[in-house]
């Protein structure tokens, strides 16, 4: 299995910070945040993964991450010259997936505590389709939502004003290799980006998207708020470790 790590995007939310360096690169505990996700998917066995990045900072990426063999994986990059969305992003890994291939995919800006190999078991066992990883949130109207029909996700609404669940979709994501055909098939959403929750749902709609639950902290990185909090998160006793 592969891995994917999204870090494009342009970051507003913590601008100004995000004027000078990619978001990625902030801060979060002890390391730049891009940090972590490629550790996650190491400690979960990962060991062959593509990073997407935009053109800002591209270079500091590769002067902290360079191949890759501090963590013991095999880094291969490639550029997302607009921010077109997640979907958009995750487009790029096509030819890196091989055709049959499944793939765990990770926004770089996700933080969260859970060793994700259980997970990718769970996939493993999967015979084809998705899996989104869900976690309990309050402020569920910054991400995806899923709906259930008794225990199956039928829909995800994204950053819904009423929310029809208690869980938000994280950016923990597995697809098998036809995710890249699915993505052909999905149009901009109003705000001009291809959304990974249009490809989540159309997994959902053929009822084809099992989900995991996270036991662990999670957090979205994506604002001062959330990444101070992370910040203390990992910054405890057990952050060095992670
Ligand atoms: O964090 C979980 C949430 O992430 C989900 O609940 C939502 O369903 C999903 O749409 C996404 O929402 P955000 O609004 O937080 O996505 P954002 O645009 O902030 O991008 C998240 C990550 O994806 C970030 O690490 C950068 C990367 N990205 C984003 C875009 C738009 C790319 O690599 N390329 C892109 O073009």
């Amino acid at each position: 299995m592969k891995g994917v790590i999204l870090a494009g995007g342009t970051g507003t939310r913590l601008a100004p910070l995000t004027k000078l360096v990619n978001k990625h690169l902030l801060p979060a505990g002890k390391y730049p945040m891009i940090h972590y996700a490629v550790a996650k998917l190491a400690q979960a066995g990962i060991d062959d993964i593509l990073l997407v990045l935009g053109k800002q900072s591209a270079g500091l990426f590769i002067d902290y991450l360079g191949s890759g063999k501090a963590w013991g994986v095999r880094l291969t990059y490639r550029i997302q010259e607009e921010a077109g969305g997640i979907a958009q992003g995750l487009s790029l890994a096509e030819g890196f997936v091989d055709p049959g291939e499944k793939m765990v995919v990770l926004l770089g800006d996700n933080l969260f505590e859970d060793d994700l190999q259980p997970y990718v078991e769970q996939f493993r066992k999967q015979q084809q389709g998705a899996l989104v990883m869900l976690k309990e949130a309050d402020d569920l109207n910054r991400y995806g939502v899923p709906v259930f029909l008794q225990d199956n996700i039928i829909f995800i609404e994204e950053k819904p004003s009423t929310p029809k669940s208690r869980y938000c979709v994280t950016g923990i994501y597995m697809y098998d290799a036809s995710v890249f055909q699915v993505i052909r098939h999905i149009r901009p959403s109003q705000r001009g980006e291809l959304e990974i929750t249009d490809v989540n749902n159309a997994y959902a709609m053929e009822g084809r998207l099992g989900y995991g639950l996270l036991s662990g902290w999670w957090t979205d990185a994506g604002t001062f708020g959330s990444l101070r909090e992370a910040g203390e998160k990992l910054g405890g006793p057990q952050g060095e470790e992670r």
